[in-house]
C-alpha cells in the first residue's frame, strides 16, 4: 500500500488566448502549489481492472475519473498485472479550480511507480500526464511554475517564498469547458479580441513574467526600491513584485458576471487585509494572500462566521511539496 498527499494549486494570474484547432485554448499562467490536499492510497491485489473508492458522491468511480485513466496508462506502459485499488480521501473542493482531480491522477501515477518498483522516464511521465489533462503536468513539478500551451507545458520558476493564504470554497461548481465557451462568447461579442490582439495579450503575459524574473528583487532578494517595505520580510518581496505587475485571472471576466457572489467574496478577502485576491483557475474557489499567518487565520475565522467555507493555509515551495508528498509505503 502506498499513501501520498495530493496537493492543490492556485493560479497567480491566468491569461486565455485563442481557441485552437484541437478545441483547447492557448493559456499563460503561473501555477503555485498550496498545502491543502487530498490523501490517495494505492494498492495492487490479485485480479485485474481498476477500482476507485471514494466516499464523496461527486467523484466519478468509472473510467471517466482522471485517476482511472492514468492508472490504465501506467499499468499498460509498465506491462504490470493486478487489480489497482485507488482510495481517495476527498478534502479538496470538486470543480473548484484547485486542480484536485489532476493532482489525484499524478498522485496515482507516482504511487503506482513506487508500488511496482518500476519507473517511467521524466518525459514519458509528462507526456502521459498531459494526455490525461492540461492541469496534470504542473503536479509533476510542484512549487512555482509557468504554464504555457494549453497549460500542460510547464516550466519550473524560482520558488516564491511561502506565503499565508485563505481559500474560500463557495457552494458553486464551475465547469471549466463552459467557462472557456463563455470566454469565447464574450470575445465574439466585444469583437475586440482579433487573433493579433489575442496574441499580443499572450506575449504581454510572457513579458510580465520575464521582467519580474529578471527584476531587482529576484536577483538580490530586495524589492525594486532596494528597501524592504515596512513590516515585511525580504523573503516575500518576489511575490509582492509579481502581484504588483497587475497579473489577473481572465476567468474572472466571465465567471464574476455569472456568479456575482464570487466577486463579493474577493472583495471581502481584500477588505480583510489580503494584499492580493483572485479566483483560482475557472473557480469557484477564491484565494487571498496575506503578509502574516495570523492575519490569514483571523480572516478565515471572520469569513467562517459569515457562513463561508474558509480555510487558512500556506503556499508550498517545490522542496516542501516533494518532502510532504509521500505519507507511507515507500
Ligand atoms: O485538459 P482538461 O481535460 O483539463 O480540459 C478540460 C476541457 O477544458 C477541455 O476539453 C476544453 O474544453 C477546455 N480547455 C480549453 N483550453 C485549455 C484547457 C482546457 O479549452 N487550455
Amino acid at each position: 500500500m502506498v499513501t501520498v498527499r495530493s496537493f492543490a494549486k492556485i493560479n497567480l494570474g491566468l491569461r486565455i488566448g485563442q481557441s485552437r484547432a484541437d478545441g483547447f485554448h492557448e493559456l499563460r499562467t503561473v501555477y503555485q502549489t498550496i498545502a491543502l490536499h487530498d490523501v490517495i492510497t494505492v494498492k495492487i491485489s490479485r485480479g485485474s481492472g481498476i477500482e476507485i473508492r471514494c466516499a464523496d458522491p461527486r467523484v466519478p468511480k468509472d473510467d471517466t475519473n482522471t485517476c482511472y485513466k492514468t492508472a490504465e496508462r501506467v499499468m499498460d506502459r509498465l506491462a504490470a498485472k493486478g487489480r489497482v485499488i485507488i482510495e481517495i480521501q476527498k478534502k479538496l473542493p470538486v470543480q473548484g479550480g484547485l486542480g484536485g482531480a489532476s493532482s489525484n491522477a499524478v498522485a496515482v501515477l507516482l504511487a503506482l511507480e513506487w508500488k511496482l518498483k518500476k519507473t517511467l522516464t521524466g518525459p514519458e511521465r509528462l507526456r502521459m500526464a498531459a494526455e490525461v489533462g492540461s492541469d496534470l503536468p504542473l503536479f509533476l513539478v510542484g512549487g512555482t511554475s509557468l504554464g504555457v500551451g494549453r497549460g500542460e507545458e510547464v516550466y519550473p520558476l524560482p520558488d516564491l517564498p511561502t506565503a499565508a493564504c485563505v481559500m474560500v470554497a463557495p457552494q458553486i461548481g464551475v465547469s471549466t469547458p463552459q467557462a472557456f465557451r463563455d470566454w469565447d462568447g464574450m470575445a465574439d461579442r466585444k469583437g475586440k479580441l482579433t487573433p493579433s490582439g489575442m496574441s499580443d495579450r499572450m506575449n504581454e503575459f510572457g513579458r510580465i513574467v520575464s521582467s519580474w524574473l529578471t527584476g531587482p528583487s529576484s536577483q538580490s532578494g530586495k524589492p525594486a526600491s532596494g528597501v524592504p517595505a515596512k513590516g515585511r520580510g525580504r523573503a516575500e518581496t518576489p511575490l509582492l513584485d509579481l502581484v504588483h505587475t497587475g497579473i489577473e485571472n481572465d476567468f474572472e471576466k466571465v465567471v464574476f458576471p455569472k456568479y456575482p457572489e464570487l466577486c463579493e467574496i474577493k472583495q471581502a478577502l481584500l477588505r480583510a487585509g489580503a494584499f492580493y485576491a483572485s479566483l483560482s483557475g475557472s473557480g469557484s474557489v477564491l484565494y487571498g494572500l496575506f503578509h502574516r499567518r495570523q492575519q490569514a487565520e483571523k480572516c478565515a475565522k471572520q469569513l467562517k462566521g459569515q457562513g463561508f467555507s474558509a480555510t487558512a493555509t500556506t503556499t508550498l515551495t517545490r522542496p516542501q511539496y516533494w518532502k510532504k508528498f509521500l505519507v507511507s509505503g515507500f
